[in-house]
C-alpha cells in the first residue's frame, strides 16, 4: 500500500542521522549510520495488484545477515504515507469512540472492532518491520544498531499497550456508558502519542538508512509482503486516508502506478467504504477529504 514514485531526489546528509534521537529514554546515538551524502534518484516501482507484481513475488525478501545489495539504494518514501494514515486514524479514534452513543450497543461493537483491525494493522506493520528491515540494517551498517533497539524498543511498548486495549474494548462493549467508553479512549490517546513519537524517530533516524541499504527489489517484495495481509475492507481504508493525505502532484503519482481494476474497484465500492469507516470510527466528526498530513508529523 502507499507505493508511490518519487518525484524529487531526496539528499541525506550528515546532519540528520548524527542528531540524538529526541526520546532520551532511548539508547546514545554512538555514530554516524550514513554515508556524507547520498542522492536517490527517481524509480519507478510496481504498483499493487500489477502484472509487475508476479515478478516482485519472486525476489527473496531480505534476511538478516545478507550482505549489502550490489543494486542497493531505494525509494523508501512510502514508508512515510503509511505512516500518515496511522497518524490519522489514532487522531480520530479516541474522539469515535466518546462520541458513540452508548445506548447503540451494535455500533459501539462496530466501533470497537474497528479500532480492533487498526490495531492489527499497526502491529503487522512493526512485525514485518521487525522481521525484515532491523536485522539487514544491523548487519549491511553496523553503527545503525542503536537507532535499531531504539525502534525495538518503541515496537515492544506499542505492542504492551495494544494487548492491554482488549479488555478495555470489552468492557466498554458489555457496559457501554461514560466511563467505560473514556477508559478505552485514553487508552487508544496514549498509544497515539507514543506511536507519533516511534514514526517520528523512525522517519528521521532508520528510514533514510533503509533508503541506501535495501535494494528496489527488497523493499518492494516486502511492500507486497505487507499487502497480503490487509483485507479489502482494510485496504479501501487505508488507501482513501493516504489518497487524502497526498499532494496533487503526488497524488497523481499515486494513481498512475495503482492499476485499472484497483481504480474502478474502489470508485465502485471502495470509496464508498472508506467514507463508512471513516464516519463510524470518528462518530461522523470527521468526513473524507485532503488534510495536512506534513502538519500530524510533529512530535507534541
Ligand atoms: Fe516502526
Ligand atoms: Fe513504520
Amino acid at each position: 500500500m502507499g507505493r508511490l514514485k518519487r518525484t524529487t531526489p531526496i539528499v541525506h546528509t550528515n546532519e540528520v542521522c548524527s542528531r540524538r534521537p529526541a526520546d532520551t529514554t532511548g539508547p546514545r546515538h554512538g555514530g554516524d549510520c550514513r554515508p556524507a551524502a547520498t542522492a536517490l534518484a527517481s524509480r519507478h516501482r510496481p504498483a499493487m495488484g500489477s502484472g509487475e507484481g508476479d515478478a516482485m513475488a519472486a525476489t527473496a525478501l531480505p534476511s538478516s545477515g545478507a550482505p549489502m545489495p550490489e543494486d542497493a539504494g531505494c525509494d523508501a518514501e512510502d514508508l512515510v504515507f503509511v505512516h500518515d494514515a496511522f497518524r490519522r486514524l489514532y487522531a480520530v479514534l479516541p474522539t469515535g469512540v466518546r462520541k458513540t452513543p452508548p445506548e447503540d450497543h451494535r455500533r459501539v461493537a462496530r466501533v470497537a472492532r474497528g479500532v480492533a483491525m487498526v490495531g492489527d494493522a499497526l502491529h503487522h506493520h512493526h512485525h514485518l518491520e521487525d522481521e525484515y528491515y532491523w536485522g539487514p540494517m544491523q548487519t549491511r551498517r553496523p553503527a545503525c544498531t542503536p537507532h535499531v533497539e531504539l525502534m525495538k524498543q518503541h515496537h515492544a511498548r506499542v505492542a504492551a499497550l495494544l494487548d492491554a486495549s482488549a479488555p478495555l474494548a470489552d468492557a466498554w462493549t458489555t457496559n457501554p456508558g461514560a466511563g467505560t467508553a473514556e477508559a478505552f479512549a485514553a487508552h487508544i490517546e496514549e498509544i497515539g502519542a507514543l506511536l507519533r513519537l516511534h514514526l517520528a524517530r523512525e522517519e528521521e533516524l532508520a528510514l533514510p538508512v533503509m533508503g541506501e541499504v535495501f535494494s528496489q527489489s527488497e523493499w518492494d517484495a516486502v511492500g507486497a509482503q505487507a499487502q497480503k495481509a490487509y483485507d479489502r475492507s482494510q485496504i479501501f481504508l487505508f488507501f482513501g486516508i493516504i489518497q487524502d493525505s497526498l499532494t496533487p502532484e503526488r497524488l497523481d503519482a499515486f494513481i498512475a502506478e495503482v492499476p485499472a481494476a484497483i481504480r474502478i474497484l474502489y470508485r465502485l465500492i471502495g470509496r464508498r467504504q472508506y467514507e463508512r469507516s471513516l464516519d463510524l470510527l470518528s462518530a461522523g466528526t470527521v468526513r473524507p477529504g485532503p488534510y495536512d498530513a506534513a502538519a500530524r508529523r510533529g512530535v507534541g
